[in-house]
């Protein structure tokens, strides 16, 4: 099956709210602004954009760890809701869906509205994405609201391990992919076959993001980075982007700085050419 993706062309003159925010975030030369195309897949896979929210450790940056004492940012928030937005399918870890028995991905807050006619315009196509869980143990709640109904597109696809999917049980609202080993290149390889996918958002954490980072899977790389007061060593988990990770990327757009009441933030865009 493949995912039908006309592209109208885009009325370069429409004022937007998204292109105003774009522009703050990663600035007036940014590609996503104006009459931009839907993205174009790699040749045997989608294209993969990782968005994800960082602070310092000494030179490096570490991921932060989403949680109460977290430091907020509505634009961190609103390029989390960008990539919802471009993407065909949103790829997360179980442990997220265990942690969070709210999340169900639906573009929130004051600019869902616009969000939703950018993607229609851009994609030729409102509808949502599809979800990918990926899991070893195959745990996951049938019962989750993401699951069970809610905005992502149904089914929600689990990749998991052949022995754990034969523990799976069966729901309207899952459909299981085992796989020989579990892996992100399978998944990515499924979703280019089974669905014709264009763009995944890899919305996972540190574990399966930092070994995509590794294997050279991601193709855009959105930066959030809090420049605030250090955050203790608790609130951070793993620190894959040295210097050297992100010099490989062949294009950048950014950094930009914004104050927010939190404290002072940096974004910034990285990308390979196809
Ligand atoms: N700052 C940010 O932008 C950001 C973004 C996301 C998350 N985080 C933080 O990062 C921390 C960890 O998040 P996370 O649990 O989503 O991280 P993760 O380490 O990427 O995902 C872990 C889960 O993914 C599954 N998994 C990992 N590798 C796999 C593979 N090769 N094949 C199949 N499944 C695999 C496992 O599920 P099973 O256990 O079900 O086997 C595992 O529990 C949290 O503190 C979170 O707040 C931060």
């Amino acid at each position: 099956m493949t995912m039908p993706m006309p592209r109208p062309p885009l009325d370069a003159a429409a004022p937007s709210r998204v292109d105003a925010w774009i522009e703050r975030l990663y600035g007036p030369q940014c590609s996503l602004l104006g009459p931009t195309a839907a993205d174009e897949p790699r040749a045997a896979r989608p294209r993969v954009l990782h968005v994800t929210a960082l602070a310092r450790r000494g030179s490096d940056l570490a991921t932060v760890k989403i949680g109460a004492g977290s430091p907020r940012s509505p634009h961190d928030f609103f390029a989390l809701q960008l990539a919802r937005a471009r993407c065909d399918v949103i790829v997360i870890g179980g442990q997220l869906l265990r942690d969070e028995p709210e999340l169900d991905f639906s573009l929130r807050g004051p600019l869902a509205p616009d969000l939703r006619a950018w993607r229609g315009a851009r994609r030729g196509d409102a509808s949502p994405p599809r979800v990918v869980v990926m899991s070893r143990s195959g745990a996951v709640d049938p019962s989750h609201p993401l699951i069970a109904g809610a905005w992502a597109h149904a089914p929600v696809l689990l990749a998991t391990g052949e022995a754990a999917a034969r523990r799976v049980p069966s729901h309207a609202g899952l459909r299981v992919l085992p796989f020989e080993t579990p892996g992100l290149e399978g998944v990515l390889a499924w979703l280019h076959r089974e669905l014709g996918s264009r763009l995944v958002s890899i919305e996972a954490g540190p574990g399966i993001s930092s070994g995509a980072h590794a294997r050279g899977l991601v193709d855009e790389l959105a930066l959030s980075v809090y420049e605030g007061r250090p955050l203790p060593p608790a609130q951070l988990g793993e620190a894959p982007f040295t210097r050297e990770r992100l010099a490989r990327f062949d294009w950048q757009e950014g950094p930009r700085e914004i104050e927010e009441l939190s404290g002072p933030w940096q974004f910034s865009r990285h990308g390979r050419r196809p």
